[in-house]
């Protein structure tokens, strides 16, 4: 049977009912089907969200010029952003991961507690987890230094309203970052691409998650995500100056970052 994305009206509880379904296994789900790919993707973003493009975060020059910074992860699911940029953020930072789903927020605490007794790092670290959505972000205009929301976005029903909330509560020349996928356009790879997504994914899902239904909505979401131009527009609309595209993987992975005016 062909699969139906959710109507506009259902997305919200589709989608937050899947998330609360698969979180046990999300990890090593996400691990498997990107080949381990989506952590340096995520560390990308975030040497964008700290304003370092390809120079690396935590070298000691770097925190001394940041003090006291405030940091949201929306959508952070089990806090893997979060917690990486815990790993590298200047002692006193705070790091605040919002997500709706509190299956999945009950890991990233969980996570953060293990990753606290091997990494002292971290506990100079101050971090939060928030259950709320991301359309309405219980947070006042200009808090943090920046945000970052990481395959979450093509989730929300309301992409632009994700992104005015994002720009909302960062602080102007904050950046706000946005990693999710892409639209491949190199020949050969991208309907090789196309296939696996669409025909290996779902059968990943059902072998690890039991869960093939989360798994088909996974290519089909990406497939009627906008185009990284369209999502670059959105940006701008937000009130973003200096937007960037930056491809990941061929293009299959699209990396936005903006600055508030
Ligand atoms: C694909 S996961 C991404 C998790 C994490 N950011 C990562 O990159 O691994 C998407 C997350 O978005 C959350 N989410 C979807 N719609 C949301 C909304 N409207 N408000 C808050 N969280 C939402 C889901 O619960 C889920 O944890």
């Amino acid at each position: 049977m062909s699969f139906k994305l959710p109507t506009k009206e259902d997305k919200h509880d589709y989608v937050h009912d899947q998330f609360e379904r698969i979180a046990k296994g999300y990890d090593l789900s996400n691990d498997v089907i990107s080949v381990g790919m989506h952590r340096a993707w995520k560390l990308r973003a975030i040497n964008e969200l700290m304003g370092l493009g390809l120079k690396k975060v935590g070298t000691s020059e770097d925190s001394a010029n940041r003090t006291n910074e405030k940091y949201l992860d929306i959508c952070c699911g089990t806090g893997d952003l979060a917690l990486a940029i815990a790993k590298q953020a200047a002692a006193g930072t705070k790091i605040t991961g919002l997500d709706f789903s509190q299956n999945m927020l009950d890991l990233a605490g969980e996570r953060q507690k293990r990753l606290a007794r091997r990494k002292d790092k971290i506990k100079t670290v101050q971090m939060e987890w928030i259950c709320g959505d991301a359309q309405q972000l219980p947070f006042e205009d200009n808090t943090f230094n920046g945000a970052i929301i990481s395959f979450g976005l093509r989730n929300l029903t309301d992409l632009q309203k994700g992104l005015d909330e994002m720009t909302r509560v960062v602080k102007p020349g904050g950046r706000v970052v946005n990693l999710d996928l892409g639209h491949s356009t190199v020949p050969l790879f991208a309907p090789i691409f196309d296939a696996y997504f669409s025909n290996v994914v779902p059968v990943i899902g059902g072998i690890l998650q039991n869960d093939r239904q989360a798994y088909k909505y996974l290519p089909e979401s990406g497939r009627t995500y906008p185009r990284p131009e369209a999502i670059s527009e959105m940006f701008k609309k937000a009130g973003l100056i200096n937007v960037r595209h930056i491809p990941q993987a061929l293009g299959t992975v699209a990396l936005h970052v903006g600055i508030k005016r």
